[in-house]
């Protein structure tokens, strides 16, 4: 099926959208588990208060472009979130087995945003360009983040897990 650059860029949107409802389900889940982590909980937590705001940026480019957002969460991104969150519950290294999904999954917003740049140069939009690049960074941010913070998180994982009393996977 042909798709005009407008076309595209809509659906892209309307992806992200989907990506960010799945994105804060994780996050909640993640942060809610977390007992150990503080600072790791804290960082979580200022994310998902951008995703929140980057979907209601996105949700504004949609309209800007005639599209309609979903009005529910995506049911397929909400049951692998949960099913995610479950399955990485049961991990005995979960806090670590953790923050490399979200590791990945930034990465996966960020590119997805950059695409989205494009796309927006591609359809003559470009305000929705300048939305989508600003997430791009946010998204990055969290991933460097993530990065900066994985050897003192694996470190304390690591120094935890020993003790007879401490719980070291969250
Ligand atoms: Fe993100």
């Amino acid at each position: 099926m042909s798709m005009s650059n407008r076309e595209r860029l809509l659906k892209w949107l309307q992806d992200a959208y989907a990506m960010e409802q799945e994105a804060e389900t994780m996050m909640k889940s993640m942060a809610g588990r977390l007992k150990h982590y503080p600072e790791l909980e804290a960082r979580i937590e200022a994310h998902i208060a951008e995703t929140q705001q980057q979907a209601e940026e996105v949700k504004g480019c949609i309209e800007r472009l005639d599209g309609s957002t979903p009005k529910a969460k995506s049911a397929a991104a909400s049951v692998m979130a949960s099913v995610q969150a479950l399955g990485n519950a049961m991990m005995s290294d979960e806090v670590v087995k953790g923050v490399g999904i979200c590791y990945g999954f930034e990465h996966m917003e960020a590119v997805s945003y950059r695409a989205l740049v494009i796309a927006a140069e591609a359809a003559g939009e470009p305000e929705v360009g300048e939305v989508c690049r600003r997430i791009q960074q946010q998204e990055q941010a969290m991933a460097e983040w993530l990065l900066d913070h994985h050897a003192a998180i694996v470190g304390e994982f690591l120094a935890r897990e020993p003790a007879p009393d401490a719980t070291a996977k969250r």
